[in-house]
């Protein structure tokens, strides 16, 4: 009876996610080993983190107009932030970026409760978005995206790095305000 109980949860699980490659992902599975569902880390594109001004960051997974538009238009490229999702994939959640118009302050969200105060309060979303999905909680071997503000400078600064988190605190003026999400760190592992 166990010998016929295996294939058939395979075959389950195969087909409830047919429609999505799952070949490299959920068949290397070990079966009942895990019920997180996960996106395609293959998938994933780097988010990269642009400085305007002094305490303007945009975070961005287009290439394009990363080199394009904004390098040229005075913005400089700082580091990749993280890995995040173009397409969604299961278990992902819109990343939201909202722009203040007055002070040009930039927003990212992943919570519809933030995303509705924030359009009542004068921001408006950036064009296209979401661009980027990212996971609501850490599952997956994502890690915390944490966000952290200064209200002086109108900073809104996102970071997947402890180190640069206390930075910021202790040197910047910033201020933990909560984990925006989780992100796929770069390199597979979290060190720092
Ligand atoms: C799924 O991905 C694998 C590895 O990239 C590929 O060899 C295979 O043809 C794909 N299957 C489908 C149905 O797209
Ligand atoms: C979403 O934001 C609201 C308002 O800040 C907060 O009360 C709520 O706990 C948040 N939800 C999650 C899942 O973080």
């Amino acid at each position: 009876m166990k010998h016929i109980l295996l294939p058939l949860l395979l075959s389950v699980t195969v087909g409830l996610t047919s429609g999505r490659n799952i070949t490299s992902i959920g068949a290397a599975r070990p079966a009942g080993r895990s019920a997180e569902t996960c996106g395609n880390p293959a998938n994933t594109f780097p988010f990269y983190r642009m400085l305007g001004g002094t305490a303007e960051y945009l975070y961005i997974a287009d290439t394009t107009i990363v080199n394009t538009e904004l390098r040229s238009a005075g913005w400089t490229l700082q580091t990749i932030a993280g890995l995040v999702f173009v397409t969604q994939e299961v278990s992902t959640v819109p990343f939201y970026r909202l722009n203040l118009k007055a002070g040009g302050e930039i927003f990212y969200t992943a919570n519809t409760t933030e995303l509705t105060n924030a359009l009542n309060n004068g921001y408006s979303l950036a064009i296209n978005d979401p661009e980027v999905y990212i996971y609501p909680t850490q599952i997956c071997g994502s890690v915390p995206f944490y966000y952290l503000k200064n209200a002086v400078k109108k900073g809104n600064f996102y970071t997947v790095s402890e180190s640069e988190r206390l930075a910021f605190i202790a040197n910047e003026g910033y201020t933990d305000v909560e984990i925006a999400g989780y992100v796929l760190p770069v390199g597979g592992s979290q060190c720092d």
